[in-house]
């Protein structure tokens, strides 16, 4: 399957090195919002997040944001998953986002930590009772002898604990990517994007210009 021809231009917008201002998480949020806003785009708090295991042979995944707090992202998983056990052994992250419609991507790189017990709490909480069952009947990332074992498991568990007040697995929540470095990429003509590249460098954002 050849793809040679697969090409779209990109006249959407420009961005420029002075619209970032000093804190490019502030403008992310400005980014965010306008991703947001548009309607021909379903998740935008979708976001790949890579990972690296301890042989250096990486891995990414599509994960939902849920907070934009302070200077990091977070989201939630489960801790003894792939990525999980990956963060654990090497914090380094990267996580990135593709706004088609927008013709914009963000890559944000850092370094990941666990959210606090009583903050994993209170979103486990927030989740919807099925979606607090998925998360207890899954251990995420192993291998299972059939789908329909894990909705044998779903359905046992419902029936056991219906309206029960579920307790988030301690193996369950949150992972908060503390940011060090942004990259807003803004699709232009004759594919001469526009990037800008912000790196924290002693409590300061630095701002450059990076060729496409
Ligand atoms: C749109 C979308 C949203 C997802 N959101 C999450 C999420 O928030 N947390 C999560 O652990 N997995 C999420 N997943 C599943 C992951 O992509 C992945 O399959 C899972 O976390 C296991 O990854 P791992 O084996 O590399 O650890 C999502 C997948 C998609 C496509």
């Amino acid at each position: 399957m050849k793809l040679f021809n697969y090409r779209k231009p990109y006249d959407k917008d420009s961005l420029s090195i002075d619209e970032i201002g000093d804190n490019p998480i502030d403008f992310f949020k400005k980014w965010f919002k306008e991703a947001e806003s548009s309607d021909q785009i379903i998740e935008s708090n979708a976001m790949t997040v890579s990972t690296v295991d301890v042989n250096n042979n990486p891995s990414s995944r599509v994960v939902l944001l849920k907070e934009i707090k302070d200077n990091s992202l977070i989201f939630f998983t489960n801790y003894k998953s792939k990525k999980g056990k990956e963060i654990d052994e090497n914090p380094n992250i990267c996580a990135s986002f593709y706004w088609a419609p927008l013709e914009r991507q963000v890559v944000f790189k850092g370094v990941a930590k666990k959210t606090s017990e009583s903050y994993s709490d209170t979103y486990f909480k927030s989740r919807p009772f099925s979606s607090q069952v998925g998360a207890i009947v899954s251990a995420q990332s192993e291998i299972i002898s059939s789908y329909d074992d894990l909705l044998t498991k779903y359905d046992n568990f419902l029936k056991e604990n219906k309206n029960l007040d579920l307790k988030r697995p301690s193996h369950w929540g949150g992972v908060e990517l503390v940011i060090r470095e942004i990259e807003f990429w803004q699709g232009r003509e004759n594919r001469l994007h526009n990037r800008v590249i912000s790196s924290l460098s002693a409590g300061s954002w630095e701002h450059n210009i990076l060729s496409p």
